[in-house]
């Protein structure tokens, strides 16, 4: 996938339905059908600023059953490079959009005999259409859907309705907190356990299902990380023979991007390992923000992951 795989779309509705989430909904600006997609899936949404494009990663939430648009969701995030704040504050219905066909890093495993899903917060997006998915099968399922306060609680409704009792809301602010240990040790053997959320309930997730001694393929989690700001640097691409200067709140891959060279990437989020790229000459240190090279290869100073990771120094040459 490079950032030359897009379609437009236009944005047809935009509710707030939390004091930090707004849903946008997508159609194509052909009229044509969407592409298809299984629930997990996310889009990257290119957004053209007044000086300089974001392209950001965002969960199909919509039915996989209806091609007919696409629903997203952003949560505003003030202190981050802008993406979020774009969608927010700039996006209008009537606007056109390019966004990238949709990948699913977050598939469900059609060989479980039971899903028990937890979510938090904004990360319900990445659930909800994997709960239609469900929806439409004889496995069972349950979502656990922790919230901060009820009006934090983004579709939850629509979940309800959709889903009956398959869906419990816990809210911390009411000292109704999940039980997750106590879940996870409570489910029959062959469930499969899917999470998005923040990085505590991901970590605590993770931890209650190897305590059970469940089997790594049996535990799916979706995290993915927004590109932290940083100093700006200079890179050299060497294949493409072209220097590039990244700004401070500018991902090195996008940069790239903007400097007219097709890098490749999937989840934009340092978890795939889509963009790994071979680095040629450091004067300075790398800054790894992924979650997808090993500690020694990390160390090793000969790999990065554009899309998230950036270098602290003077000059840093690349393999692309
Ligand atoms: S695009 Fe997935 S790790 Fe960079």
């Amino acid at each position: 996938m490079s950032h030359s795989h897009t379609f437009a779309v236009t944005v047809t509705a935009i509710t707030q339905v939390t004091p930090l989430i707004k849903h946008f909904v997508l159609k194509a600006a052909d009229g044509a059908q969407m592409p298809s997609f299984s629930g997990g899936s996310h889009v990257v949404v290119v957004m053209k600023g007044a000086t300089r494009v974001y392209r950001n990663p965002y969960s199909l939430l919509s039915s996989p059953n209806d091609l007919s648009a696409y629903e997203i969701a952003v949560r505003r995030a003030d202190q981050s490079r802008g993406g979020s704040v774009f969608m927010h504050d700039h996006v209008t219905v009537g606007m056109t959009l390019q966004i990238a066909h949709p990948v699913n890093l977050f598939q469900l495993d059609k060989l479980a005999l039971k899903h028990v899903l937890f979510a938090g917060g904004v990360g319900i997006t990445a659930i909800a259409a994997q709960l239609e998915d469900l929806k439409m099968g004889a496995v069972p399922y349950e979502l656990h859907y922790s919230v901060r306060a009820p009006d934090h609680a983004a579709f939850a409704d629509r979940l309800l309705a959709r889903h009956g009792d398959r869906v419990r809301i816990y809210h911390d602010s009411a000292e109704h907190r999940i039980d997750i240990e106590g879940l996870v040790a409570a489910q029959p053997l062959g469930t499969h356990v899917y999470v998005c959320g923040p990085t505590p309930m991901i970590g605590r997730v993770l931890a209650s299902a190897r305590a059970a001694g469940w089997a790594e393929s049996h535990i799916h989690w979706e995290q993915f990380s927004a590109p932290p700001v940083g100093d700006p640097f200079d890179v050299f691409l060497k294949k493409s023979n072209v220097k590039v200067s990244v700004l401070p709140d500018q991902s090195l891959l996008e940069a790239i991007e903007d400097a007219g060279v097709d890098a490749p990437y999937l989840c934009r989020g340092g978890v795939c390992g889509e963009c790994k790229c071979r680095v040629l000459e450091v004067d300075g240190v790398l800054v790894h923000n992924d979650h997808y090279l090993s500690p020694e290869e990390k160390a090793s100073g000969t790999l990065i992951m554009p899309c998230v990771s950036r270098a602290h120094g003077k000059n840093l040459v690349l393999d692309l």
